[in-house]
């Protein structure tokens, strides 16, 4: 039998009604992490994280964590790829909780992880092998993603002949042959030289930037959060509390001749200033 209402519904306001059908891409609930150590001791590694990362269709957002090292930015990445559960508070991906790891968050660390014997082709396939995709199929996409990631003419190369960034770069087209819905790069390019390393902020705006993708962004380099994020999470020392949200300014380019730019300093004094305010100190630099 249909149950009849005993009163009629009441429509949900506008604003919750579009709240609901787009909630954040992530958000941190009153997250709290810690770990036993060797000798059983309790190490607190964060400690009441709220935050939440938008969700912007077509655009895509790029959220960068800050934050001393040792203070606990790992252990929140690990927490939004499901490699750790939290004691307490949630973890919510477009919405819905983390239970585990999951395709649709992929992740890049600073350590290369790509398989030895394959080659870089082989590599980039190889989620799509896992998804049971066709040969033919799989070196489509894998090849479109090499070639977004300049490594066209390298398909055929194993990791140990490629340098430092390029094999850094098969790590990420590793990554975005996925599709995931969260991209987490964890200090990805602390292992590279300088002048390496601006070659890949170039490549997370080319390629990153310009797609739907939402990353989360570790890094140790004022200078390399205000040229790539769009929003900076500013972190204390452990256990990890979230100390400023620092939204970025729209530059006009970001060309790497920005970062030489009044307005660009002039972001990186704020996030400065916040960070002696703050105490924060620990191994945080600006720029290479
Ligand atoms: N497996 C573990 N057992 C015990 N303590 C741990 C473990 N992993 C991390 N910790 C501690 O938790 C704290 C946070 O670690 P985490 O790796 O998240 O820091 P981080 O901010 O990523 O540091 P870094 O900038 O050096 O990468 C550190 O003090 C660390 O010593
Ligand atoms: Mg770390």
């Amino acid at each position: 039998m249909a149950e009849t209402p005993v009163a009629p519904a009441i429509a949900a306001p506008p604003q919750a009604q579009l709240a609901a059908s787009n909630p954040p891409k992530l958000e941190l609930k009153d997250l709290y992490i810690s770990y036993t150590d060797r000798k059983g001791r309790t190490v607190q590694a964060v400690e009441n994280v709220s935050l939440s990362v938008a969700n912007k269709p077509g655009i895509g957002e790029l959220a960068v964590f800050l934050g001393p090292s040792g203070c606990g930015k790992s252990t929140i990445l690990k927490s939004v790829a499901g490699l750790m559960t939290p004691d307490s508070g949630e973890v919510l991906v477009d919405g819905a909780p983390v239970e585990g790891t999951g395709r649709d968050r992929g992740m890049v660390f600073q350590s290369y992880t790509s398989f030895a014997w394959r080659t870089v082709l082989k590599n980039v396939e190889y989620g799509l092998e896992l998804q049971g995709i066709p040969a033919a199929e799989r070196r489509k996409q894998a090849m479109a993603i090499i070639e977004k990631v300049g490594l066209k003419d390298f398909s055929d190369s194993l990791p140990k002949q490629l340098s430092g960034g390029m094999k850094q770069r098969v790590a990420i087209a590793r990554t975005l042959v996925n599709k995931p819905r969260l991209i987490l790069m964890d200090e990805p390019f602390g292992a590279l030289d300088p002048q390496t390393r601006w070659g890949m902020q170039s490549l997370i705006l080319d390629v990153l930037r310009t797609e739907d993708n939402t990353v989360l962004f570790v890094t140790h380099d004022v200078a390399e959060a205000v040229y790539l994020a769009d929003v900076i999470f500013v972190l204390s020392h452990r256990p990890a509390k979230v100390l400023h949200r620092i939204e970025v300014p729209f530059f006009e380019s970001r060309e790497v001749a920005v970062k030489q730019s009044s307005e660009f300093k002039r972001v990186e004094n704020h996030v400065l200033d916040l960070l002696h305010a703050s105490n924060v100190q620990g191994n945080i630099r600006v720029g290479l």
